[in-house]
């Protein structure tokens, strides 16, 4: 058992069951889409520095993603994100004349539209930006408990936890993204918001052809949202859209119409806000027009941390991306030389990392608005080395004794959204944002025509048992009026040795975003793959509690897998992990990715 610098209270708590079980998954389905624009990159001479020759690297035998296969290109411009239709608005704004932040909110805009299960006005996020001249910017947008919010408002009479944080009209917390889009336009933008939000409101008032990753997910949806509003633009009459169909959202264009016109007071003030605090009392929801008026989000020095020469630009507290991402390299990076990709020793050094990092992140990170956060601490290298100082080389070190039921969480994560922004000035933003779960708290809001999230299960709902992530956490991440609960989203800007934007990267998936973030830029950096082989390669992931080590099917080679269980690590198997979306600089441009395991679409010109 690995000693002092964790405090055992978060050790030795009890698990729960996941609520989560009960939610179908609500992924669009495999195979990422490149969209128009698609070309090779060009063969140019190699030899340029900053941009290392890449690596091909060894999946196992019938891995279902092999290596090799190329990737969106662009010379210019590129976005990427779970939609082709809103990566697509991004780049028609920068043909217009705007710069990745116009672009970025363009795009956010207009996933609420066409990625309902994730984008959102109904939720919040956060947004790292880099811009060409150097500077650089957080901010976050995260929802807040409301006012009348109370530490143990999802207890039963008996003192049990119910599933209310997660379903229904009370799990919702105040949404910020219309406040932090705009804000964040406002600040380093060059138009106005009635000119990005175009498509957005194009979109929901014209309607789009439903594919069949989004019939999937509504129809997955079904019962979640049904339950509170029979009838929704995607559940006409209670049935779900089909493919082919056209999804026309007459409501949300409306609303979409009201912020292009008056900003962010189009939502948290007059008929939007009214219709969302109808919506409320419905339901056994407490946000009220206060909640709606107080909200503000929050401009930040974005977690600036290195892996060997190259920068990570990531996202502080609310989000524990940034310090937890920074932890778990700064461990790795301890090892003069780190193994293959793909070896037992690879997989038992990260897994490790990040458990330690892991049980930081559960103890010690919260709202810095309401709990000190030992930042400097957490980030530091001299800390990093005590941790890695714990890592046994032949043996796991167990989290703790496990409950059977917790060994078997059978769940993919499936939330989030992130998206990726370039422009040809080379200014860059990383966005993440959610609902928390898909189609968040299935709560449609009536008049206004959009998705509610249930993010106040990032709380812990009850310090010390699991939520819906199984995540085990502690007293400083309790509900209090006000705070913003912790999370796991890491929009991430990595920079070169020549402080060039190489990377913009981040992902969906609870807590898999850190983990699956930071593999995709230890396999850029580290075995210098390429972006496609980067995002293809299996990944593994570990959060402390439950002290498993979780792997893709058919991603780690039958011996590896044989010794790493006998190493001790409790082996977890998924179908898939994480959703990631992501842009790399290549010679003479740049590459775009969206998620291989599920859909999306990488737009450039
Ligand atoms: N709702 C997932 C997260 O913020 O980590």
């Amino acid at each position: 058992m690995m000693s002092s610098p964790f405090p055992r209270s978060i050790l030795q708590v009890a698990p729960r069951v996941v609520l989560s079980l009960l939610l179908a998954a609500c992924s669009r389905g495999p195979g990422g889409t490149g969209a128009s624009d698609v070309r090779l990159p060009p063969a140019g001479p190699p030899g340029d520095p900053a941009i290392p020759a890449r690596v091909a690297p060894v999946f196992p035998a019938g891995w279902r993603l092999p290596a090799g296969q190329p990737a969106t290109f662009a010379p210019q411009v590129m976005a990427v994100s779970n939609s082709p239709e809103a990566s697509a608005a991004a780049t028609e704004i920068m043909r217009a004349g705007g710069n990745a932040v116009d672009a970025a909110v363009a795009l956010g805009f207009a996933l609420a539209v066409t990625w309902p299960e994730a984008g959102n006005i109904g939720g919040g996020g956060y947004s790292v930006v880099r811009l060409a001249d150097g500077r650089v910017a957080a901010i976050d947008y995260r929802e807040i408990a409301p006012l009348a919010a109370t530490r143990d408002m999802y207890l039963d009479a008996n003192g049990k936890l119910t599933d209310k944080s997660v379903y229904g009209h009370l799990a919702s917390g105040v949404p910020g993204a219309v406040a932090g889009l705009s804000a964040l336009l406002e600040r380093y933008g060059t138009m106005p918001l009635s000119r990005v939000m175009q498509p957005a409101i194009r979109l929901a008032r014209e309607g789009f052809v439903v594919d069949t990753a989004l019939a999937g997910s509504i129809a997955r949806a079904r019962g979640m949202v049904t339950r509170f509003q029979r009838s929704t633009p995607y559940f006409p009459n209670g049935q779900p859209l089909a493919a082919g169909a056209r999804l026309v959202q007459p409501d949300l264009a409306r609303t979409l119409e009201a912020i292009a016109q008056y900003g962010a007071a189009g939502f948290y003030k007059g008929w939007v806000a009214d219709s969302l605090v109808a919506e409320m009392r419905r339901g056994e929801g407490i946000i009220t027009h206060e909640d709606l008026l107080r909200y503000t989000p929050v401009w930040r020095a974005p977690i600036r941390t290195n892996f060997r020469e190259y920068t990570l630009l990531s996202m502080p507290p609310s989000s524990s991306g940034g310090v937890t991402t920074a932890e778990s390299l700064n461990i790795l990076e301890q090892y003069p030389a780190l193994p293959a990709y793909g070896s037992t020793r690879w997989f038992h050094l990260v897994g490790s990392a990040y458990q330690r990092a892991f049980i930081d992140r559960n103890a010690k990170l919260a709202d810095p608005a309401f709990v000190p956060v030992p930042l400097a601490q957490l980030t530091s290298k001299t800390y990093a080395r005590q941790l890695q100082g714990t890592i046994s080389e032949t043996r796991a070190t167990p989290t703790r004794e496990l409950e059977p039921r917790m060994q078997a969480l059978p769940r993919e994560p499936e939330h989030t959204t992130h998206y990726s922004v370039v422009d040809a000035q080379g200014n860059a933003v990383a966005t993440t944002t959610t609902l928390n779960n898909s189609w968040g708290s299935g709560v449609w809001v009536r008049g206004a025509g959009f998705m509610l999230n249930d993010e106040m299960d990032d709380f812990a709902a009850q310090p010390g048992t699991p939520n819906m992530f199984g995540l085990v956490q502690g007293e400083q991440n309790a509900i209090q009026p006000g705070k913003r609960m912790l999370s796991a989203m890491s929009p991430t800007i990595v920079l070169d040795r020549d402080n060039q934007v190489l990377l913009v990267v981040g992902a969906a998936g609870g807590p898999t975003i850190i983990t699956g973030t930071s593999q995709v830029i230890l396999n850029v950096i580290q075995h210098r793959m390429t972006l496609m082989d980067a995002m293809r390669a299996p990944r593994i992931h570990h959060q402390a509690l439950p002290d498993s080590l979780t792997f893709e099917a058919g991603g780690i080679a039958p011996p590896v897998l044989d010794s790493l269980r006998s190493m001790g690590h409790a082996m977890r198997q998924l179908r898939a992990l994480v959703n990631v979306n992501a842009i790399m600089r290549v010679k003479g441009g740049w590459e775009g990715v969206p998620e291989p395991r599920r859909s999306g679409g990488a737009v450039g010109y």
